[in-house]
């Protein structure tokens, strides 16, 4: 029997990156997936279809997470189509990179209405479909909740309230069988790490992994499949104990002080 035979697990963001090596980590682990996505839809095809190899269901649903209203009736059509949710992995992030003199209130609007209000309206909907089994929530945050990041001021923030909500809904939903936690990962190479090191900061891609690993006590990037390990202990029967943290899963990258990081690599 596998760990986690007949739960569902709902994660956002799912089509690429960490939210897919997530779902498919769930799905070797026995969980039935919703692939969450926002518009690449063969992508999102591509998952379910290897989440059906591993010989479990699975769903892609499109939502716009920056519509938080949307997430309600997304929930309704996940209840009609597998009866319950066992485990939400709150993953999907996106923002504009803008100096925060240059910030846009409708990107402060956005950034906020992914990370959080989605992801309320999103707990909200979910632990009514989790009653009366134990539930897990995992949330997704980033290292620019508590160091600064050029361009990352808005995500940044989200991602500070998004670990506050986690202390929040663990206090209240812990009654409830449910757990709640975060998950911090320091640098992984995706889709977004790319497009922030050549966009965001303007450096070359793979000159920059290679600066990165050489700070990097573990001497290597993280992948997706690293937080899907953590993440598929936390979602696990024994973790039920785990509740309200959220865990930096870095390699080491942000232990070194500012004098180690002058000799890294030396
Ligand atoms: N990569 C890193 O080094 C790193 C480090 C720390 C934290 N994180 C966090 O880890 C999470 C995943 O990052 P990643 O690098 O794997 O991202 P990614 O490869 O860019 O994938 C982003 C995922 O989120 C979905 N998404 C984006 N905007 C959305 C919206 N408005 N509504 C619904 N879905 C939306 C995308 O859907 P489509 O494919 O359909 O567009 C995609 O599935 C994010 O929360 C990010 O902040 C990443």
């Amino acid at each position: 029997m596998k760990p986690l035979e007949g739960r569902v697990a709902v994660v956002t963001g799912a089509s690429r990156g960490m939210g897919r090596a997530i779902a498919l980590r769930l799905a070797r682990d026995g969980a039935d997936c919703v692939v969450m996505y926002r518009q690449e839809r063969r992508r999102a095809d591509e998952v379910v279809a290897e989440v059906e190899r591993c010989g479990r269901r699975a769903l892609a649903l499109q939502v716009e997470l920056g519509e938080p209203a949307d997430v309600g009736p997304a929930f309704a059509r996940i209840g009609d189509a597998f009866g319950r949710v066992d485990i939400l992995v709150a993953n999907a992030a996106a923002t504009a990179f803008r100096p925060m003199l240059e910030q846009k209130a409708h990107n402060v609007k956005r950034t906020f209405a992914i990370s959080i209000e989605s992801f309320v309206a999103a707990v909200q909907a979910a632990v009514p479909l989790m009653q009366g089994r134990p539930g897990r929530v995992v949330a997704i945050s980033g290292i620019d909740s508590f160091q600064a990041m050029t361009g990352h001021g808005v995500l940044g923030a989200a991602k500070a309230a998004l670990e506050s909500l986690v202390r929040s809904l663990a206090m209240e939903l812990g009654p409830l069988g449910i757990t709640v936690n975060g998950v911090n990962p320091g640098f992984i190479e995706t889709d977004s790490s790319q497009m922030y090191v050549e966009r965001g900061i303007s450096q070359q891609y793979a000159e920059a992994v290679a600066r990165v690993i050489a700070l990097t006590p573990v001497r290597r990037a993280g992948t997706g499949e690293d937080v899907a390990g953590l993440v598929a202990y936390l979602v696990s029967d024994g973790a039920s104990f785990l509740t309200g943290q959220t865990i930096l899963i870095d390699g080491g990258l942000t232990i070194l002080s500012p004098l180690n990081r002058l000799r890294a690599g030396s």
